[in-house]
C-alpha cells in the first residue's frame, strides 16, 4: 500500500466469546466425531427459548399489512411513535422520568448503539469500565480512547457489587474519566445492584460531575428475589444518565438488531447536552435502524400476553441458573454466587488452583497437537488454558474471565440450557473435567 492503512489501534477490539467459537470451529475441522456444547453465547434463541407466538403474530400482521411501511427507511433516530414509548414507557416505572421522546435514539442493535456512543466521545475522555466487564464495551471505549481500559473492580465476596471504594480511587486518580459505565443486571456476573448501591454511585457521580451510563439490556429478567431498581428515578434532577436497552434478551429477539439509547437529565450541563446532539449526526449518515422491530416493539412490550409470559421465562431462567449454582457450589476448587438476573454466572477458581503445567486428556493427536500450538503461540492467562483444554476434550465451551478483563481467574458459563436433564449432565460434565484437570 502507499499508505499504510492497517490500524494497529484495531488490537484493542477484542472479543473473546466468538474467539472461542472460532476456537471451536478449529477443533471441530479437526475432529469429525467433536460436539460442540455452547455454554458461552448469550443467544436464548439459538438455545432453543422459542421466540412467543404472540410477537410472531404480530411481525407477521405487520408484515402481511396493507402498505408498506416496516419495508421502508424510518427517522434517522428512531421511528417517532416507538421513540415515544420508550419517553412515556420510562415515566411508567419512574415517575421522576421526564424524559422527552426527542432524548431518545435508536440504533441497530444495543450493539451499534454502544459503539456510536464511545466514537463520539470528545477524545481523551474516558469512560470507566466494570471489571470483570463486557467487552462490547471496554474494547470499543479502549479502541476510541487509544489507550488502555480504566477500570474499577466488581467485588465477589461482596455479591459482585461495584467496590465503590475502589471506583472513588480511580475517579481521583484519573482527571480523564467523564463517566462511569454501569451494567445491571450485570454480565458476565449475573448480579442485580441494590438501590443502596446505586444511590452510593450516583451521589459520587454528582460529587465529581461524572456522566453515569447504565447498560439496562437486561432489565426485565431478574429473578431470586430481586428488584431492578430504575436509577432513572435516583438520578433524576441530579446526573447526566445514559440508558442503553434493546429487544436482544427479553422478547427474546437478538437478530431484530434493535436497541436504544435514552438521554436522561440533559438539562444539568450544557457539555452533556451538546454531546447528545453530536450523537444525531452519524445517525443522520447511517440513514436509520431497522424498522420492522422498532414497529412491532410497543405492540410486543405492552400485549396482554407479555407480562405472563415474561413471568414464566423468568422462573425458568432462576430454576436453570440455581441447578446450575448448585452443580458447580459442590466442585472444589472453584466458587459461584447464585445469580439474579440476566443469564450468567462466573465461577473463580480457588486462589493458586491453576498451574501452567495442568492439562485435560484430549483423544486425538492432531488437535492435542493443534492446542499445545495455539497455547505456546502466545503467553496465555491460566484460565484461558483451562477453556482451551476444556472445549477440546469435552466439546464444552466457556468464555475465560480474563476475556472479560477480570482480575480473578475463572470462567463464565451462560445459564440457558433449556433441557434440566441436559444441563444437569453438561454441568456434571464440567464439574468432573474442572475435577480432573486441577489434579493433573
Ligand atoms: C451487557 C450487554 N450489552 C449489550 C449487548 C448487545 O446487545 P444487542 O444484541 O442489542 O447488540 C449485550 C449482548 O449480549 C450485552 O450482554
Amino acid at each position: 500500500m502507499r499508505r499504510t492503512i492497517f490500524n494497529a489501534q484495531s488490537v484493542r477490539l477484542t472479543y473473546g466469546i466468538r474467539e472461542m467459537v472460532e476456537l471451536a470451529a478449529r477443533v471441530g475441522a479437526l475432529d469429525p466425531h467433536f460436539i460442540l456444547i455452547g455454554e458461552n453465547i448469550g443467544d436464548p434463541v439459538a438455545k432453543g427459548w422459542e421466540t412467543p407466538r404472540f410477537v410472531k403474530r404480530i411481525v407477521a400482521d405487520l408484515v402481511a399489512a396493507r402498505g408498506s411501511q416496516v419495508f421502508g427507511y424510518t427517522h434517522s433516530r428512531g421511528r417517532l411513535a416507538t421513540r415515544e414509548w420508550v419517553a412515556d414507557h420510562s415515566r411508567r416505572y419512574a415517575p421522576q422520568s421526564r424524559l422527552d421522546c426527542e432524548h431518545v435514539i435508536f440504533a441497530n442493535g444495543l450493539g451499534g448503539a454502544i459503539s456510536v456512543f464511545y466514537r463520539m466521545l470528545k477524545p481523551g475522555a474516558r469512560i470507566i469500565q466494570p471489571c470483570p466487564g463486557y467487552p462490547a464495551h471496554s474494547s470499543t471505549e479502549s479502541f476510541a480512547a487509544g489507550a488502555a481500559t480504566i477500570g474499577y473492580r466488581l467485588d465477589p465476596d461482596n455479591c459482585w457489587r461495584p467496590d465503590l471504594e475502589h471506583l472513588e480511587r480511580q475517579v481521583r486518580r484519573y482527571p480523564q474519566i467523564a463517566g462511569i459505565l454501569l451494567i445491571n443486571p450485570n454480565n458476565p456476573t449475573g448480579a442485580v445492584y441494590d438501590e443502596a448501591t446505586l444511590a452510593a454511585i450516583v451521589r459520587l457521580a454528582e460529587r465529581y460531575r461524572l456522566m453515569l451510563i447504565s447498560d439496562e439490556v437486561y432489565f426485565r429478567l431478574v429473578y431470586n428475589g430481586a428488584r431492578f431498581v430504575h436509577l432513572t428515578e435516583l438520578a433524576a434532577g441530579r446526573v447526566p444518565l445514559v440508558v442503553m436497552r434493546g429487544v436482544s434478551k427479553d422478547v427474546p429477539w437478538p437478530g431484530a438488531r434493535c436497541g436504544w439509547l435514552e438521554f436522561h437529565n440533559t438539562d444539568l450541563d450544557a457539555d452533556f447536552a451538546r454531546f447528545f446532539e453530536s450523537i444525531k449526526r452519524p445517525l443522520l449518515l447511517e440513514v436509520c435502524a431497522t424498522t420492522l422491530p422498532q414497529t412491532a416493539l410497543p405492540l410486543i412490550y405492552d400485549h396482554p400476553e407479555y407480562q405472563p409470559w415474561l413471568e414464566r421465562y423468568t422462573a425458568n431462567l432462576a430454576r436453570n441458573a440455581n441447578a446450575i449454582a448448585a452443580i458447580l457450589g459442590r466442585t472444589a476448587g472453584v466458587r459461584v454466587h447464585p445469580i439474579q438476573g440476566a443469564f450468567y454466572m462466573m465461577a473463580l477458581f480457588a486462589e493458586k488452583a491453576l498451574k501452567r503445567h495442568q492439562t485435560l486428556k484430549i483423544a486425538r493427536e492432531s488437535v492435542r497437537a493443534f492446542i499445545r500450538q495455539s497455547l505456546e503461540r502466545r503467553a496465555m492467562p491460566l484460565d484461558k488454558q483451562f477453556a482451551y483444554y476444556l472445549l477440546a476434550a469435552t466439546g464444552i465451551c466457556v468464555v475465560p474471565a480474563s476475556d472479560f478483563g477480570s482480575p480473578y481467574p475463572g470462567f463464565r458459563v451462560t445459564t440457558l440450557e433449556r433441557n434440566p436433564v441436559r444441563r444437569d449432565r453438561v454441568y456434571r460434565y464440567l464439574a468432573n473435567a474442572i475435577h480432573r484437570y486441577l489434579a493433573s
